[in-house]
C-alpha cells in the first residue's frame, strides 16, 4: 500500500504552460492511493480545461472565490479544512508574488491563508523570471514562512531558453508527496479492526448479545487513520458514526464477522479484536417467532460455541500481526496471558470490567498491554487517548518483527 492511500492532496493549478502536466500529476496521485480535489486560478484555465482536471480527479473543480453554487458544496473554508496537503503547482511567479505578500483575492490565495495544511510550492517559469531579485525575495519569504519548495528544475524550457524554472517531473512530484507523508506511524498499513458486540439469533425477533458499545474499537480506527493508516472496521451492531476516511463493514452475528475478518486476511498488515464476540449461539434458531407455552415454565435453549474469530485469524498462514483485548473480572493479568499464549497473538490489550470507572459503555478506560515479554500499564485515559497511545504501541512492535 502507498503512503497516499487515504490522504487528501488539494492540487492548485496556477497559469503557466507547465499546467498541462497537472492532468499527469492528478492522474498519478490518485493511482498512489490520494484523494485528489483541484483549484483552478484564472489563468490555469487559459491552459488546460476544468473539465479535464473533473474527469481526471473526479471531484467537481473549483475556480471562484465568490460562487454562491460551490460555497454549497465545498467552500473555500472547507477545502481549507478538508486538506491533508496544499500542493500548488506549477506556481507561476505572480503565485508565488501573491503569497509572499499574503493576498486573499482570489480562491487560492484565500485558501493558503485558511489552511493549516502543509503548502508545497512546485515553481514553474522563465529562467530570467526565477532568477529576478523579486522572485529570489518571495521565495525567501515563503522558505521563512514554512512553505515546502519543490524545484524548480533545470534544462530546456518551453521558451527556448536554458536554466533553472522547469516544473519538476510528475514521478518527481509524487514521490515529494509520499515523503511527505511516511512520517506518521502506520503510515502505508492496512489495519483491520473487529468492534461492538454480535447478536445471535434465537428466532427472527429475539437474540442473545452482549452491552459492549463499540467505542474502543472505532477510537482505535480513528487513532490509526490519524497516524496515517487505511483502517476497515467491521462492527457489530452499534450506534457509532462512521469515522472519516474509514470503510465499515457492518455485520451482525459472530460467523459474519469471521467470514467478513477471513475476506480481509490477505490484504491486513494488523487485526485488532476489540470485538465482544458471543462464545455461544443458538444451534437453530427458529425460522418463525417461538411462542409462549402457557404450561411451560422453563425452556431450554441449546447452544453451540461460536468460532474464535482473532484465533482463526491468527492461525492463519498469512496471518497479519495480531492484537487481542481481554475484559476480566479477575486475575486480569494471568487470564490475558493465558490468551496470547492460547491465541497466538502479538499483543493483548486487558482490562478489568469489574471497574465501572472503566470497560464496556465508559468514555474511559485503563488498561495493562502484554506482550511476550514485557506488561505495561496505560491510563486512566479517554479511549480516543489511550487509542492514539495503543496505536503507537502497536506501530513499534510490528515494526521490531518486520
Ligand atoms: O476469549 P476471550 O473472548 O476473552 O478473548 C477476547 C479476545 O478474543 C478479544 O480480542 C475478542 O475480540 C476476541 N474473540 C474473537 N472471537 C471470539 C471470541 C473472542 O475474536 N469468538
Amino acid at each position: 500500500m502507498s503512503t497516499l492511500t487515504n490522504r487528501r492532496i488539494l492540487l492548485a493549478i496556477t497559469g503557466g504552460i507547465a499546467a498541462y502536466k497537472s492532468a499527469e500529476l492528478t492522474r498519478r496521485l490518485k493511482d498512489a492511493g490520494a484523494d485528489v480535489r483541484i483549484v483552478m486560478t484564472r489563468g490555469a484555465q487559459e491552459f488546460i480545461t476544468p473539465l479535464t482536471l473533473q474527469a481526471l480527479s473526479g471531484h467537481p473543480v473549483h475556480t471562484e472565490l465568490l460562487d454562491a453554487e460551490a460555497e454549497l458544496g465545498m467552500g473555500h473554508i472547507e477545502l481549507a479544512k478538508w486538506a491533508d496537503l496544499l500542493l500548488i503547482a506549477p506556481a507561476t511567479a505572480n503565485c508565488m508574488a501573491q503569497l509572499a505578500q499574503g493576498k486573499a483575492d482570489d480562491l487560492l490565495s484565500t485558501i493558503c491563508l485558511a489552511t493549516v495544511a502543509p503548502i508545497a510550492v512546485a515553481p514553474a517559469m522563465n529562467q530570467a523570471m526565477w532568477a529576478d531579485a523579486a522572485t529570489q525575495a518571495n521565495l525567501d519569504t515563503l522558505q521563512a514562512r514554512g512553505f515546502h519548495i519543490w524545484g524548480p528544475g533545470q534544462g530546456i524550457q518551453a521558451c527556448g531558453d536554458i536554466g533553472y524554472g522547469r516544473l519538476l517531473e510528475v514521478e518527481e512530484l509524487v514521490t515529494h508527496c509520499q515523503q511527505m507523508f511516511e512520517s506518521g506511524a502506520l503510515a502505508g498499513q492496512h489495519v483491520v479492526i473487529t468492534a461492538g458486540p454480535t447478536r445471535e439469533a434465537i428466532d427472527p425477533v429475539r437474540y442473545i448479545s452482549n452491552h459492549s458499545s463499540g467505542k474502543m474499537g472505532f477510537a482505535l480506527a480513528e487513532a490509526a487513520i490519524a497516524a496515517g493508516a487505511k483502517v476497515t472496521l467491521i462492527a457489530g451492531p452499534v450506534n457509532l458514526a462512521t469515522p472519516e476516511r474509514c470503510e465499515r463493514i457492518d455485520v451482525v452475528s459472530a460467523q459474519n464477522m469471521l467470514d467478513a475478518s477471513l475476506q480481509l486476511i490477505s490484504d491486513a498488515d494488523i487485526f485488532i479484536a476489540t470485538a465482544a464476540v458471543a462464545d455461544y449461539r443458538p444451534i437453530n434458531p427458529a425460522d418463525q417467532k417461538v411462542k409462549k407455552t402457557p404450561s411451560r415454565e422453563e425452556f431450554t435453549l441449546h447452544l453451540v460455541e461460536n468460532p474464535d474469530i482473532l484465533a482463526t485469524v491468527a492461525n492463519h498462514a498469512d496471518r497479519p500481526f495480531c492484537v487481542g483485548f481481554a475484559a476480566e473480572t479477575q486475575q486480569v493479568e494471568d487470564y490475558a496471558r493465558a490468551k496470547l499464549a492460547k491465541k497466538n497473538l502479538n499483543m493483548i490489550v486487558a482490562n478489568d470490567v469489574s471497574d465501572p470507572s472503566i470497560g464496556f459503555n465508559s468514555d474511559n478506560n485503563k488498561v495493562t498491554l502484554i506482550d511476550q515479554t514485557s506488561s505495561t500499564s496505560i491510563g486512566p485515559l479517554s479511549k480516543r487517548a489511550l487509542a492514539d497511545k495503543l496505536i503507537i504501541e502497536m506501530a513499534n512492535r510490528q515494526k521490531a518483527q518486520q
